[in-house]
């Protein structure tokens, strides 16, 4: 068994969890002496009439929030004779569902409070459901405030029935129902009296033996690399974390994604030389050949890891904004981070009630399933067989947010037998050949702010000059290529992928190519700056929107405004202006000939 166990409280204020592990640390001699007599002094004038309010002892948390500073998890660490405890200490209403998906991913154990005078709420299901989505696998459901229904039997059993009907779906290992009294201290330490009829453990005594170690113990080693250190010429030593088995100086391991194998010649935690290391421990490895390991490689000597570029997963979405199928994020899983898109929505299971809807997008705080493709082939395994390798979050490319949490559920093999062809005559090659350097010149602005015109004019200056180009018009475009797509978010993401793609495949023919879209989105923006790279040159057409509406060449602005046009751009959709656009230009104030000699500059930086 584990001397140290990890868990997390889950309750909102009014349901006693400070109390909970107050009292526990109280009656359990786990508080200094100065704390214990300010404790007291606290309560004088506490809301217990001058009883001690051990909520005192947690709430610490709740005065930083006070003062205005963000906690995302305070983390509490206590020993008894038996056992070392880190609780993770986290904010329980829906608006920190975030926090508590932090602290549920650190912990072995939950412990959700239940209010025993209402009996199971939206909250419990909702505390429930994001321990069990993230790993956790052993609960204890602690019924609070037995006192206020008179320590009834029946009261409890009712609660408990319920409790392990909700935790039917869940794949848990352990499950743990207990009736307590926070402020009184019954079954917190010591078995209560006024409550005879239950024959378990107290709250404290179960969290002293409860086995959180997992069943299987899994041989095979996995550590994925997190930094390649280089300290002189003769060493070479990858670092990282073993997140499953044990490792020893001599065995024969494999790299992955590669698959080129070798033996480890010598392992090292700190500075200090080891023939054997376990789960856990943070070392640095050498081996025995030259192999190209960089970081998010794994070293092992497990079988059953997949190498992969799309799979299922549940996530928990966290960000204000919308989950658009589509849109690109940066995925971080071991030790790698790709860009990746969620390619499909799968359903929405509803964080509260359970059920399974259908959806476009995804909101805040929901859990959603979805189909994940990353832009190479990288090492993962289900979460349920190995967590480390299993766990990914989603990472904003423009805001650097945390914007999902999630798990791999299974690797779809789909994509696994594309090989990337490389060809003999290169973008280079072809460029030379045009005498030109491929860029992508890619306008964004509102409709009508002048993109068209002034790409139409930079490419008959570029003509002039010798130039071989190309313009993706978004009108045009729009008339073959992406005629199914209308003006949704969704679609607008994949109109501003595909051009994009083409954008870049025209690069790669040495050409230089305009592209002028609205592209309204930051981040379908930085997407299509990932897909099309260096090339890639962006110009902000920042003219006014009352000009833009003043000038309504197509009579697009007037139909918006008497709302026979939805979604559109500026009226009832939103731009959003661009943060790092290489030129910015308002074709209300900067002549058409000074734009197309700054914009043509463009071309040879
Ligand atoms: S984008 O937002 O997906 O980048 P894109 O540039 O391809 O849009 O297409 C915009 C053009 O479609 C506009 O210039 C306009 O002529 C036309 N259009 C039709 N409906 C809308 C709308 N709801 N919002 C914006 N543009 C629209």
């Amino acid at each position: 068994m584990n001397d140290l166990l990890k868990f997390i409280t889950c309750g909102s204020v009014d349901d006693g969890k400070s109390t909970l592990i107050g009292h526990m640390l109280y009656d359990a001699k786990l508080i200094f002496t100065d704390q214990e007599n300010a404790l007291i002094l606290d309560s004088r004038v506490g809301s217990r009439g001058g009883e001690i309010d051990y909520s005192l002892l947690l709430d610490g948390l709740m005065a930083e929030r006070e003062q205005g500073i963000t906690i995302d998890v305070a983390y509490r660490y206590f020993n008894t004779e038996k056992r070392s405890f880190i609780v993770a200490d986290t904010p329980g209403h829906e608006e920190y569902t975030r926090n508590m998906a932090v602290g549920a991913s650190f912990a072995d154990l939950a412990i959700i409070l239940v209010d025993g005078s209402k009996g199971l709420l939206t909250q419990t299901r909702r505390h429930a459901r994001i321990c069990a989505l993230m790993g956790i696998r052993h609960f204890v459901f602690a019924v609070n405030k037995m006192d206020l229904v008179s320590y009834d039997a029946e009261v409890f059993q009712k609660i408990e029935l319920d409790i392990r009907k909700l935790m039917v779906e869940f794949k848990y290992a352990t499950l743990c129902v207990l009736p307590v009294s926070a402020t009184e201290g019954d079954n917190v330490t010591t078995p209560s009296k006024n409550m005879l009829w239950y024959r378990g453990a107290t709250l404290l005594s179960y969290l002293e033996n409860i086995d959180v170690s997992k069943e299987e113990s899994k041989e095979g080693c996995i550590l994925p690399v997190q930094r390649v250190c280089r300290p002189n010429a003769n060493f070479r030593g990858f670092q990282g974390q073993i997140v499953q088995g044990k490792l020893s100086v001599g065995d024969k391991v494999k790299v992955l994604p590669s698959g080129q194998t070798a033996c480890l010649s010598s392992m090292y935690v700190t500075d200090k030389a080891m023939d054997t290391c376990i789960e856990g421990q943070a070392v640095t490895v050498s081996i025995d050949r030259e192999i190209d390991i960089s970081r998010g490689c794994v070293i092992t000597t497990e079988e059953s890891l997949s190498i992969g570029r799309l799979f299922k997963a549940s996530l928990l979405w966290m960000d204000n904004d919308e989950l658009i199928e589509g849109r690109s994020y940066l995925l971080k899983l071991g030790g790698k981070m790709v860009p990746a898109t969620v390619q499909k929505l799968h359903y929405q299971i509803d964080v509260n009630t359970g059920e399974k809807k259908l959806i476009k997008k995804g909101h805040k705080n929901e859990i959603i399933s979805c189909d994940i493709s990353v832009s190479e082939k990288i090492v993962l395994q289900n979460f349920e067989k190995c967590m480390a390798m299993g766990r990914f979050i989603l990472i904003d490319r423009v805001t650097n947010m945390t914007s999902a949490c999630g798990r791999v559920e299974y690797v779809l093999r789909r994509s696994d037998n594309l090989t990337y062809q490389n060809m003999d005559i290169t973008r280079d090659i072809r460029a030379e050949m045009l005498g030109q350097k491929p860029v992508t010149l890619w306008f964004t602005g509102l409709s009508g702010s002048g993109k068209s015109t002034v790409a139409n004019a930079v490419e008959k200056e570029l003509v002039a000059m010798g130039k071989h180009t190309m313009i993706l018009d978004g009108d045009n475009v729009r008339m073959g290529l992406n005629k199914n797509l209308g003006f949704t978010e969704t679609d607008r993401v994949e109109n501003i992928r595909r051009i994009a793609e083409v954008a870049k495949l025209m690069n790669d023919a040495g050409l230089i190519v305009l592209v002028s879209a609205i592209s309204p989105y930051n981040v379908d923006r930085a997407n299509a700056r990932a897909i099309i790279g260096d090339a890639y040159r962006e110009i902000y057409i920042s003219t006014p929107l009352e000009v833009c509406e003043k000038r309504d060449v197509k009579g697009l602005y007037a139909k918006a405004r008497q709302g026979q046009l939805p979604n559109f751009t500026g009226i009832s959709a939103p731009y959003e202006v661009p943060k790092d656009a290489e030129l910015s230009i308002d074709t209300s104030l900067m002549e058409l000939e000074r734009s197309v000699e700054k914009i043509v500059k463009l071309c040879c930086v």
